[in-house]
């Protein structure tokens, strides 16, 4: 979901549309614009995918400024109704907004009970508060202000006025929003590639600021109409990063980037004498810690797994992994120094950045690992490490995992370094090694295709079993397939599974074995064994030095740290092909959102 704006010389509803197809990849279920001319404010508005709504647009109405969205149903089922813009009663307003309103039945209930709402969502009071306000004498500026210090939630939101038709007016709380400015065009988006085609400056707008937006001048106020400065910053995006190229889909072209983003990281961190570049206020921030927690969602939760792991062995550094979400609402007792490390591919995650502004209000250190450097969750913690690996369009993350976990590898023989441990684990070298052996899946797709259809052409569900960090690539396999085929999946710990889980074992049912740990790769062999003989149709993928001569898939030998960021590509491709057979939009799945800025 997403909202954009613009106001220029040009057609808005074309910029618009590419806007929005631009953010498409956040995931959305239903899309709109709003273009304001001469002769009014025109709204148009669809279930399902941007091509729909670019089909009901009138293309003989011309206009220079409009506001656009893509939505992602919180409050109200996905439906033209509820979709966005959405309209004051008299029509002199209009809106889109991305968030929830939490209070939106107190506003309704103590503001708005003479007015009749039209959808069921909670961006309607917005615009009806506004309304109501003007009604009753304030500016459109004051009137707006008014409304949203009303409002406890998150809002990244865009408003039309009738009688102002050149003017867009912002505001933004927690959601993501900047504002782009170029000469005589300015422009609004939620992130930048959606309208770098525009321009690449933009102006970072904070919590409870709002903008008011011509074609030739961007002022920023606080809700209480105080004037604030401040100077755009250059996205450095390149608009060719964002397209697809020759590959049928975005997913598929990260899952073959993942060698160049592994050798794009060693270079970016690496100094003139071959060692590690880091910032020394980084290295200070994990040494001083006598405790981290990693707080992630989704893929980047599954990197801090893997994460854990390898700071506790390679530094001897404590180390906590934690669903954000939970985190946000059931804190566990922390450490006397703790360091909080932010994973996030967008840097936008509304829970992870829930957990971020509550543990700076207690004075902790932050670090955030993103792929994104100037969003919300690295512009807000102390640090930042940035994974280099390339826009990220496809919903199920690929590259910017391996990413995540190539930089944890790097940050965590860096403090051990620091403190004088030895080290005989040079992670720039064995990351060399480890895009050699990815390279060896980004050429072999024929065989991870055939997998596929032999296992899961018409499968109801499927396991993976693993081990130590095996087990962690395997809750990343699971949640690749679940994601892009709609095939329930579970991973699971190998030994774990007999004690309940394997009652749902039948006769065919596929299991994907994980067997690259030197310490339990027999164990692992023995649990497959356990659900062979209750009818499993058994899939084995192992490490050369540990194949046995049936394994399906063998990778090669990469160090031992370093296993998960092989071991997953199997499991993308499989994935992939999984969802290909079964006629699956591989790059925008049901129910998904790349993006997720709602808690
Ligand atoms: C969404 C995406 C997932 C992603 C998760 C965390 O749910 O669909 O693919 O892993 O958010 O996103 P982040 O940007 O914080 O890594």
């Amino acid at each position: 979901c997403g909202i954009v704006g613009y106001v220029g010389t040009e057609d808005a509803k074309e910029i618009l549309l590419k806007g929005l197809e631009k953010l498409e990849y956040r995931g959305y279920d239903s899309a709109g614009i709003a273009i304001s001319n001469h002769d009014g404010i025109h709204v148009y508005k669809e279930k399902g995918r941007i091509a729909s709504l670019r089909d009901i647009v009138d293309q003989s109405q011309s206009a220079t400024v409009g506001i656009g969205h893509t939505r992602w149903a919180t409050h109200g089922v996905p439906s033209q109704l509820n979709a966005h813009p959405h309209q004051s009663t008299s029509a002199r307003y209009t809106i889109v907004h991305n968030g929830v309103i939490e209070n939106y039945e107190h506003v309704r209930r103590d503001y708005l009970s003479d007015v009749e709402m039209v959808s069921d969502t909670d961006t309607e009071i917005i615009v009806q508060l506004v309304e109501k306000f003007a009604n009753e004498g304030a500016s459109t500026e004051e009137a707006f202000r008014k409304a949203l210090s009303l409002l406890k939630g998150s809002y990244a939101t865009a408003l039309l006025d009738l009688e102002d038709p050149n003017t867009i007016y912002v505001g933004k709380n927690k959601s993501p929003l900047l504002v782009g400015v170029s000469d005589g065009v300015n422009v609004v988006a939620s992130d930048a590639m959606a309208m770098i085609q525009v321009t690449n400056e933009f102006v970072e707008i904070m919590d409870e600021e709002i903008v008011i937006v011509t074609k030739d001048d961007v002022t920023i106020k606080t809700l209480d109409g105080v004037n604030v400065e401040r100077a755009p910053y250059v996205a450095e995006l390149d608009a060719g990063d964002i397209e697809k190229g020759t590959y049928p889909h975005y997913m598929l072209k990260e899952i073959d980037e993942q060698p160049f983003v592994i050798r794009n990281i060693i270079t970016k961190y690496k100094d003139d004498n071959e060692n590690i570049k880091l910032d020394e206020n980084v290295r200070q921030a994990v040494l001083g810690a006598d405790r981290i927690y990693i707080i992630a969602a989704g893929t980047s939760y599954h990197a801090g797994l893997v994460g854990k792991e390898l700071i506790e062995k390679i530094a001897g550094i404590p180390v906590e992994t934690h669903i954000a979400s939970e985190f946000l609402y059931n804190m566990p007792l922390l450490s006397q120094k703790p360091l909080f490390i932010f994973i996030s591919q967008s840097g936008e995650t509304a829970d992870s950045r829930g957990v971020l502004v509550n543990v700076k209000k207690l004075g902790h250190s932050t670090l955030t690992i993103t792929n994104v450097p100037g969003s919300t969750l690295s512009r807000e913690a102390d640090y930042t490490l940035h994974t280099y690996a390339g826009p990220e369009i496809a919903v199920a993350s690929t590259k910017a995992y391996t990413a995540q976990m190539a930089v944890l590898a790097i940050m965590a023989v860096d403090a051990a370094r620091a403190s004088g441990m030895e080290m005989n684990f040079d992670p720039l070298q064995e990351l060399g090694i480890v895009a050699n052996a990815m390279e060896i899946f980004t050429e072999q797709k024929d065989v991870l295709e055939q997998i596929a259809r032999d296992y899961l052409s018409v499968s109801r569900n499927c396991f993976f079993i693993g081990r130590a960090a095996d087990y962690h690539v395997c809750m990343e396999g699971a949640l690749k397939l679940k994601e892009i085929s709609y095939i329930q999946a579970e991973g699971f710990a190998g030994g774990e599974l007999k004690h309940g889980t394997i009652a749902l074992i039948e006769e065919g049912t596929p299991v994907i074995g994980l067997a690259t740990q030197e310490k339990v790769h027999l164990n692992l062999r023995g649990n497959m064994k356990e659900v062979v003989a209750r009818g499993a149709n058994p899939c084995m993928i192992s490490m050369e030095g540990f194949q046995e001569d049936d394994d399906n898939i063998v990778i090669p030998k990469v160090h031992d740290y370093l296993t998960p960021l092989v071991s997953v590509l199997p499991l993308q491709l499989i994935s992939y092909y999984a969802a290909l057979h079964r006629g699956c939009d591989v790059d925008k799945p049901r129910n998904l959102a790349k993006s997720v800025t709602v808690e």
